[in-house]
């Protein structure tokens, strides 16, 4: 079901120039040489200009200075500035919206929702503010106070992906400013007017309270803008949003210069369907996890282990959804499925479903590219489910495009085998009724992944928890419960109110 009505680029550079100056952003100030395509209709929407690596030294000098006197500022004066922050977004989540949709091809409800996820981290982050926790111990010895206090760490740089071009950079910067760091953000070149629209915002925040402007800077750019950043020693914690490959170079980098890293990589997301499972209920939460920003979130459902009773009927069901699903126009109401980012996501989709057919597979629906009349240079296609025999090297291969792997099991033990025996260990899910089932799947013998759920899919997690995930996922945790202690540093103070000098371990060093 695929609708013709792509916008034209005047319309889209109308609604990207009407969107950002209403957040701040004077477009013609920004525009340069660099190239800046819509996944919308495929064309460019004007030249960027872009920082360079030079600028990357600048940017963290200011950022260092900011910190010196941001640090200062009690957390819950540093969270009302959140707090207004999460304000002028919900006054702007329209605007946001329309620029997400614009840059990376989002479906209007996805893209507003991306912006909700932006409001609800500073909620979080303001109730942070007044929570920032040590804990105090008891000492060995007579007088004595063992407690810990916890402090910013510096400059925190933020690398994210075209996929979350805003709200994984506002997880990051909600926490780390409320926490008293300050932030330099590389985000995603194919998105620099969410970029921009989403800062200035911030900027706007941060001016009203007479904070430095350096607290937070945004540098648009290509790849050697990251190297810099991750290279740079005086970035305290890199956040890197990004593929597996990306997290390779990254993370070993940092490492080398004593730096901190929080890395949320590559997933390669199950749902297990079980016997008991509600089927309505399942199909719908497979169907947005897998289909939900075109397969392109890192939470995307890749693959379907369905109990081999219902198996056949559930990949039915799944292709009846599939061929209701309309793809087209992100921007128009009721579009489902908007286009891929780009060319490379549509090539590497081709290589990864040919690929699942020479490893036995058989493609039950989608894989086509559709509405190339309508805009040749776009790359819209029918989401593809595959039945594959068993888990095969491209299934266990993250492909960042939606297809739907159905793999069958017997024994629930094999299907727990299944969920993990992939390298990545980002999100999980079962669809039991089954309390046991679900009771296993999220015990230490269950998901070995860092997001396990019972009954709903594996995406749209909230921020309320701690998101990220294990093995090639890069173990770096954000948003909720304590993931702002990776924002801080922990000292350990004994206090010693005794008036003598007892050592501990009863170790005796009086002069004779
Ligand atoms: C991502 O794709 O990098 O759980 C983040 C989700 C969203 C975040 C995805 N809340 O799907």
């Amino acid at each position: 079901m695929s609708r013709a009505d792509i916008p034209t680029t005047a319309d889209l550079t109308e609604a990207a120039h009407e969107a950002a100056s209403r957040c701040g952003v004077d477009l013609a100030a920004c525009a340069g040489d660099n190239p800046h395509r819509s996944p919308v209709n495929g064309e460019s929407l004007g030249g960027i200009a872009w920082s360079d690596a030079a600028d990357v030294d600048a940017a963290i000098e200011r950022s260092r200075e900011a910190f010196l006197q941001w640090r200062t500022v009690p957390a819950p004066v540093r969270g009302a500035v959140v707090k207004r922050f999460g304000e002028l977004l919900s006054e702007h989540k329209a605007d946001l919206g329309t620029l997400v949709s614009l840059e990376v091809g989002k479906i209007t409800s996805e893209a507003q929702g991306e912006v909700q996820e932006m409001i609800d981290i500073c909620d979080l982050a303001v109730g942070m503010s007044r929570q920032l926790y040590g804990t105090t111990s008891v000492s060995e010895r007579p007088g004595h106070r063992l407690m810990e206090t916890w402090h910013p760490l510096g400059v925190v740089g933020v690398i994210s992906a075209f996929n979350f071009p805003v709200a994984v950079w506002s997880w990051n910067t909600a926490v780390a400013l409320v926490c008293g760091n300050t932030v330099v953000w590389k985000p995603s070149e194919q998105a620099p007017l969410c970029a921009w629209a989403a800062a200035s915002l911030l900027a706007q925040a941060l001016a009203e309270a007479g904070a430095p402007a350096a607290v937070s800077q945004v540098l648009v750019g290509g790849p050697s803008i990251g190297e810099a950043v991750v290279e740079h020693p005086g970035v305290a914690l890199l956040s890197a949003t990004g593929s597996t490959r990306m997290g390779q170079q990254v993370g070993p980098r940092v490492a080398s210069r004593f730096g901190r890293s929080l890395l949320e990589l590559g997933g390669n997301n199950a749902a297990i369907v079980a016997p008991s499972a509600d089927l309505d209920l399942a199909l719908r939460g497979i169907v947005f996890a897998a289909v939900g920003t075109a397969g392109q979130r890192c939470t995307s459902m890749r693959r379907a282990i369905v109990h081999s009773s219902l198996v056949d009927e559930l990949t039915g069901k799944l292709a009846e959804a599939y061929e209701r699903l309309p793809i087209g126009n992100p921007l128009e109401d009721g579009t489902l499925v908007g286009p891929l980012v780009g060319e490379a996501g549509f090539t590497a989709m081709q290589d990864a479903l040919q690929a699942a057919v020479d490893q036995g597979g058989t493609v039950v629906t989608g894989g086509e590219r559709v509405l190339q009349d309508a805009a040749d240079g776009a790359y819209y296609v029918k989401p593809a489910i595959v039945r594959m025999p068993s888990q095969t090297e491209i299934v266990a291969t993250e492909t960042f495009a939606p297809i739907l792997y159905v793999l069958t099991y017997d024994t629930f033990t094999e299907a727990i085998a299944l969920n993990n025996d992939v390298p990545q260990g980002l999100s999980s899910s079962v669809f039991t009724q089954d309390q046991a089932e679900g009771e296993i799947f999220t015990s230490a013998e269950g998901s070995d992944c860092g997001i396990a759920n019972v009954n709903i899919g594996t995406s749209g997690a909230e921020v309320g928890g701690a998101f990220g995930g294990e093995k090639q996922t890069g173990g770096g945790r954000e948003c909720g419960s304590d993931a702002w202690r990776g924002y801080m540093r922990r000292a350990t103070n004994t206090i010693n109110y005794s008036g003598e000098l007892p050592l501990a371990q009863g170790v005796d060093f009086s002069p004779a």
